[in-house]
């Protein structure tokens, strides 16, 4: 039997994840509080691990659970919602045997090193590619992402696994990011992938999906890039000072996670590289420090980048609380906080860093029109004031104003917890933008759509929309519209 920690020492935030997840069909939402906005036309994605246990056994970190893909459908007849479990071999494989058969990211081969190296020289997958991290919206596919291998595609509307993409020219051995990112400008996506020989591959798709460009640069050791950042004309990524143990991972003896060192006595290396050559610009080197995700990022008129991202002191603790995140209780603290930083992209030297949010928060995001261009507005996952003991999830989303200095919040309740916020632009006004969310209920236990004001996030949801079933956390989404421009 899976053993349950006991209710005294868990949150409520707990119970979204507790069981696994309920795939439905399309499914009409009905209005709970509010009305849907006129110019919200098109679909909200959302990708994250859908079932963190299989045959009375957990998973050995929350990044092992099986990718469950929601879509919302907002039409101006109103919104539907449809949920499914991405069908990767590794899903549908487990499924058929009701236990777990595939070594990942925080769990060595659940069959043993034996089975593990027979895979190896058999050729099968030794890893669960588990599809469950982010979501890229194409013209005519969805891909469900996962950063340690290829990108399932899904249709559209009904969600239906398709299978494995290779967007014209991925081989078995490129892994394709779950942080790809779109240039509002050029409609052109960018994104990376680190194989297992250290190389970072860098792809350039058209608004298609079809990578049209790519590129290897070499790098020492085995570093973890989880994302990027575009600023202008350049790419920019940080390098936290991470070893793996290699020998360990590639004889199966242990995780990915566990196979993680953080070096306290490196610092995080600096790489900035051209956009159009794919040539790296400069290398530098700073401060040791770990971050998950950036805000957004781009070249000032000085000719300096700025940036903001998610600093954490080190990898151990957030990787440690996110282990503990799948077993219901967590006991570590990891504060991220938001920080902006301003580098010189000719030296990759930093010239300022500054804590721009001392509170715990996470997945910062701006409008897609600035993505890589200056920007005001940074929208984030946030702690509420409230929370003393870091035991909590999120339960407030945040708006940085860079220009007045200020944030402003929308505190969701008790026992109310929100996952990334996306920043939706209005289809029929380009002055307006809605940010919208998946809140889980601790409190009845279900899960809802909720809308914002992107200007008004302190006056709460002016619309919400009960989901038929709880969806657990997810990790990240996209927005696409379904109005033509
Ligand atoms: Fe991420």
């Amino acid at each position: 039997m899976v053993s349950t920690p006991s209710r005294s020492t868990q949150k409520a935030w707990a119970k979204a994840i507790g069981k696994p997840a309920e795939e439905f069909d399309l499914t009409s939402l009905s209005i709970q509080t509010g009305a849907i906005p006129t110019g919200l036309l098109g679909t909200l994605y959302r990708n994250g691990p859908g079932r963190l246990e299989r045959g009375g056994k957990k998973v050995g970190h929350w990044f092992d659970g099986d990718g469950a893909v929601l879509a919302v459908h907002f039409r101006a007849t109103g919104a539907s919602a449809v949920y499914r479990y991405v069908q990767t071999t590794g899903y549908l494989t487990e499924a058929a045997q009701d236990r777990f058969l595939y070594a990942n990211y925080g769990m060595a081969d659940p069959q043993g090193v034996w089975n593990f190296w027979w895979r190896v020289l058999t050729k099968q997958d030794s890893l669960k590619n588990t599809a469950n991290t982010s979501v890229l919206a194409l013209p005519d596919r969805l891909l469900a992402l996962w950063e340690g291998g290829q990108p399932h595609a899904l249709h559209l509307e009904t969600l239906k696994t398709i299978g494995i993409e290779t967007l014209g020219v991925l081989q078995p051995t490129q892994p394709y990011s779950a942080h790809p990112i779109r240039d509002p400008l050029t409609g052109e996506i960018y994104s990376i992938g680190v194989d297992s020989q250290a190389n970072l591959h860098l792809y350039k798709s058209d608004r298609t999906g079809q990578i049209k460009k790519q590129a290897v640069i070499k790098l020492d050791g085995l570093p973890f890039i989880h994302s990027f950042a575009l600023a202008g004309r350049y790419l920019i990524f940080f390098l936290p000072p991470l070893a793996m143990n290699k020998l360990a991972v590639l004889f199966g003896i242990k995780s990915y996670s566990h196979s993680l060192e953080w070096q306290a006595g490196e610092g995080t290396k600096i790489l900035v590289v051209d956009r159009e050559t794919f040539e790296i610009v400069s290398r530098g080197e700073t401060d040791p420090w770990f971050q998950w995700h950036f805000g957004n990022a781009c070249v000032e008129a000085d000719g300096l980048v700025r940036l903001d991202l998610v600093r954490f002191t080190d990898f151990d603790r957030t990787n440690e609380y996110l282990r503990e995140v799948a077993t219901g209780v967590t006991h570590t603290v990891a504060n991220g906080n938001l920080w902006e930083v301003r580098l010189d992209p000719k030296t990759a030297k930093i010239i300022s860093m500054q804590t721009v949010i001392d509170r715990s928060c996470e997945f910062p995001i701006v409008a897609p029109e600035s993505i890589g261009q200056p920007w005001r507005y940074t929208y984030l996952a946030l702690e509420r004031k409230s929370v003393v003991d870091g035991s909590e999830f999120f339960g407030a989303i945040g708006c940085f104003d860079y220009q007045t200095g200020t944030l402003i919040e929308a505190d969701l309740g008790e026992n109310m917890y929100t996952v990334e916020p996306l920043y939706v632009p209005d289809a029929l006004n380009p002055e307006r933008g809605w940010i919208v969310t998946i809140v889980f209920d601790g409190n009845l236990e279900r899960s809802e759509v909720w809308i914002f004001d992107a200007d008004r996030l302190n006056d709460g949801p002016v619309c919400r929309l009960a989901l038929p079933t709880v969806i657990p956390f997810s990790y990240h989404g996209t927005w696409h519209c379904s109005v033509k421009k």
